[in-house]
């Protein structure tokens, strides 16, 4: 297992589990608990996955100690503001089952910067109080972080966004660490086309491993934080296997050369601008 280190110095393995379309009860419950005993030691959840209950609860099934185990929940995307922000995360917790979450990130921004500076406020509060260890953004793109930045106490940790080979996200990675903030990969399978292609199928043949195998230590060794997710007991294992090889520079480069800059998911420029008179206070 790899871990990276945040900007505050707080430890993030490498590798996670998404949860994102785990429902809620066993399938969620299962998928968490295996990847546990396969050697996982974080897991990506969200608000507005519904499926929290579930991860707390294979959490503490598992039996492993809680401070072994890294939990990310997310902000619900359509419920900006600083109270929201806090009321939220104090349902979160009883949901998960703990008193703190290893990294709290704002879903969603608002494409009304004074939303998204609002809302950042509470997060920067429940990081003194110690009720999230990290704090962090998602689908922020630069101009997002530019009109933030300026004006916060405490820098976001880290961004998790859409990247994978087709959408490698380079000129974003470069300003995040001109910020010392670390970059988290989702949707790394893109949506199955990376199954699809000759040249990750080729690199799969060459190092004896799956091309999920491939994506994940492409993403690793760029320092990236991935978060494949599965609900399947076997994928959850052997996506995970990626500790015991290494790309040569020449391959991540190859991978580098198929992004098309092409984007699966929503595009966070079309993300709402909430104004703030409809903030929930
Ligand atoms: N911040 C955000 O806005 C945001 C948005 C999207 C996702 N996320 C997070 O990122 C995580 C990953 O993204 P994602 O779930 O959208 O997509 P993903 O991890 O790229 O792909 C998941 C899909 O790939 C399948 N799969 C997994 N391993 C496979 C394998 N070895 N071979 C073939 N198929 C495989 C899964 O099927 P089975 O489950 O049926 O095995 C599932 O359908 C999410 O779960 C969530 O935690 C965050």
């Amino acid at each position: 297992m790899n871990y990276f280190t945040l900007s505050n110095g707080v430890k993030i393995p490498g590798v996670g589990l998404g949860t994102f379309k785990a429902e809620n009860g066993d399938e969620c419950y299962e998928a968490v608990l295996a990847a546990l005993k396969a050697g996982y030691r974080h897991i990506d959840t969200a608000m507005g996955y519904g499926n929290e209950e579930s991860v707390g609860r294979a959490i503490k099934d598992s039996g492993i100690p809680r401070e072994e185990i890294f939990i990310t929940t997310k902000l619900f995307p359509g419920k900006p503001g600083y109270n929201s922000a806090k009321t939220n995360l104090e349902k979160a917790l009883k949901r998960l089952g703990t008193n703190y979450v290893d990294l709290y990130l704002m879903h969603w921004p608002s494409n009304n910067y004074s939303v998204n500076l609002h809302t950042w406020k509470a997060f920067e509060e429940l990081y003194e109080e110690g009720k999230a260890r990290a704090i962090g953004v998602s689908n922020f793109k630069i101009h997002h972080l530019e009109h933030l930045l300026p004006s916060v106490k405490i820098k976001p940790m880290i961004n998790q966004v859409e990247l994978h080979p087709f959408l490698t996200q380079k000129p974003l990675q470069n300003f995040l660490e001109k910020n010392g903030i670390l970059l988290e990969s989702y949707g790394p399978f893109a949506k199955g086309m990376v199954f699809e292609n000759e040249c990750l199928a080729e690199l799969a043949k060459k190092y004896n491993k799956s091309i999920a195998n491939i994506v994940v230590r492409y993403g690793i060794q760029r320092n990236v934080v991935m978060i494949p997710k599965s609900v399947t007991i076997d994928r959850i294992i052997k996506n995970f296997d990626v500790f015991d090889f290494e790309l040569s520079s020449e391959d991540v480069e190859c991978i580098d050369k198929l992004n098309l800059g092409r984007r699966l998911y929503t595009d966070p420029d079309n993300a709402p601008f909430v104004p703030m008179e409809e903030i929930e206070e």
